[in-house]
């Protein structure tokens, strides 16, 4: 490994030590082993998600005359999914590989082409003698072992990979060819591809489905395997809900509601946040890709024909937004997506990307979603989706007065994943050195204040003297005003300023044997580590003024 890529993943490693030993993020239901890919946010993390999440909904509702809030339920009409694509469109083809029973997605997977060799590349020589076993055992060939690798398969043409001995120019065998390997051994010994949709699916009230399943089965005796599975699947897709895969679509299913409740105007939109749920086949980096996780999302109701100029207007508005709160805005960028990668209802969309320690990857889409999804869900529901602008001259009559079904362009984030970004982005360690001269490591979070899960730490010098006192006073202020504020007297006082640098606290007020001399106390800044003097009747104040200025 490089030396930039150890370092990379060392930070990875060392965000997800912090976050467990600070609370921000847990394993889910750890003491039982854990569940694989979910987690739990901490005291620290769920203050740190809200925050986030709380921000964009500043930025995209409250302070916009055009676009207004919507919380819809997680689970919606079956016919959402029908109209949206998700049950016929959001499955990928699965394939496993047959001798180290990898499953992986085909449409991601290496494709060698003709006359490229395939090693297959085991993880160490033992693994590679009990794969050349395999192998051998099931296709009755021997690939020759070079160290951790197998030797001997080779791409002939689109369809068909060939067992060529050492040297040999003919193949000894051949096998059908998918046209990819498996990512991680570069097999080409597969399943069949199965199609494996990624919506999570649960019943809705009292309904037994087992029951008819059981009647089904009893009454279809003669039926084969793959007939009585179809029935059955269908028994089940009758009485099927399904959680959400994307907060979006209930903005579709709810425009006119919100368009007229609230007489809004095109363009305009519709924001929402929340939980969403994918089943993943793959989980991966900690919280960047799990099962469940929550979107930031707005859909904008826009003229056609203006779509183009809209889609960039939002693009550089997100963009901003993630930079605003960060500490390296140059690692933020975006990407147009080319022609093959839109999506089947996008003109144009744009990927806003943040540099983690894998490389630049996806935080963002901002898509132009023309106007599929209204008319989708008009055509399902028989609803009308449109839109009227009197003031507007229809283009194909020539008359006032345009009715037309709007497009759409979508800033789709994701609040697991922001969090995911601004912790990467705010670890810092720096080397201090301490009153006897000594050198330590500190390791400080250096989160914008406005993210801070606690704004203010309340620190009593010592538990006597009247200072726990005073220092319970104060906090009770910030509470009042609404600021998070902790009472803290655990340790030295070196350790709880070491405890709430790593904890991301911007600002911590030491309570002294000054304070009830004269009524003042420090203020230390977490990031320069500079303590000024003030009056306590003036701490609220002082605190406020640096939150709204950061
Ligand atoms: N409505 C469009 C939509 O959902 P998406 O690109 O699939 O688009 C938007 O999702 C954002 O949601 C992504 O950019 C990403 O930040 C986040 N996201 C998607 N799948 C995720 C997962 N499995 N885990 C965490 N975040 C995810």
């Amino acid at each position: 490994m490089s030396k930039q890529k150890s370092a990379e993943s060392d930070l990875m490693q060392k965000v997800v030590s912090l976050s467990k030993r600070r609370g921000f993020v847990f394993q889910s239901s750890e003491i039982y082993g854990g569940l694989k890919s979910a987690y739990d946010y901490g005291p620290l993390g769920v203050e740190l998600k809200r925050n986030l999440m709380n921000e964009w909904w500043r930025s995209m509702v409250h302070e916009r005359e055009d676009v207004v809030g919507l919380d819809a339920s997680i689970v919606m009409h079956p016919k959402v999914w029908q109209a949206s694509g998700h049950l016929a469109g959001f499955s990928d083809p699965l394939v496993d590989c047959l001798i180290s029973k990898e499953r992986f997605r085909a449409d991601k997977a290496p494709r060698p082409v003709a006359g490229d060799s395939l090693p297959i590349t085991c993880a160490d020589k033992g693994q590679a003698k009990k794969y050349q076993e395999a192998i051998g055992k099931r296709f009755e060939i021997e690939l020759r072992r070079e160290g951790t690798r197998l030797m001997g398969m080779r791409v002939i043409d689109d369809a068909t990979v060939g067992f060529f001995e050492d040297g040999g120019e003919e193949p000894v065998r051949t096998f059908p060819y998918r046209g990819y390997v498996s990512p991680a051994f570069g097999s080409p010994f597969l399943s069949e591809e199965r199609q494996f949709n990624l919506m999570f699916r649960t019943q809705l009230g009292a309904v037994d489905v087992m029951g008819d399943i059981a009647a089904f089965v009893a009454e279809n005796k003669e039926m084969d395997q793959k007939e009585l599975r179809a029935g059955i699947e269908q028994k089940v897709k009758d009485s099927a809900v399904y959680l959400r895969p994307e907060t979006a679509q209930a903005m579709f299913v709810q425009f006119l509601n919100c368009q007229q409740t609230m007489s809004m105007k095109v363009p305009f939109g519709i924001a929402q946040m929340g939980k969403s749920f994918r089943n993943e086949i793959t989980t991966e980096h900690f919280i960047f890709r799990s099962c469940e996780f929550e979107q930031m999302e707005m859909e904008f109701f826009v003229e056609p024909g203006t779509q183009a100029d809209w889609l960039e207007y939002w693009r550089d508005r997100r963009l901003e937004w993630w930079r605003s709160l960060s500490n390296n805005p140059d690692k933020f960028t975006y990407r147009a997506h080319d022609e093959d990668e839109l999506a089947h209802y996008a003109d144009a969309c744009y990927d806003i990307e943040y540099d983690y320690p894998w490389g630049f990857d996806e935080l963002e889409g901002v898509a132009s979603r023309t106007d599929y999804d209204l008319r989708k869900h008009a055509e399902h529901s028989g609803a009308k989706l449109t839109y009227f602008d009197p003031q507007k001259e229809d283009p194909e009559t020539g008359k006032n007065g345009w009715r037309y079904t709007p497009y759409v362009i979508e800033p789709a984030a994701g609040a697991t994943r922001g969090v995911l970004v601004y912790l990467l982005d705010a670890y810092h360690e720096e080397t201090v050195t301490d009153a006897k001269g000594n050198e330590a490591t500190r390791v400080v979070l250096k989160l914008h204040p406005r993210l801070a899960p606690i704004k203010v730490a309340v620190l009593p010098l010592i538990k006597k003297d009247g200072m726990p006192e005073l220092a319970r006073e104060l906090v009770s202020r910030f509470f009042k005003a609404g600021i998070n504020a902790r009472y803290d007297e655990q340790h030295a006082i070196g350790k709880r300023y070491r405890r709430h640098d790593e904890a991301g606290t911007p600002y911590c007020i030491t309570i002294d044997g000054q304070t009830g001399e004269d009524g003042t106390v420090t203020i230390r800044d977490r990031d320069t580590m500079e303590q000024d003097r003030i009056p306590m009747a003036d701490a609220l104040a002082v605190v406020q003024e640096r939150l709204v200025n950061s």
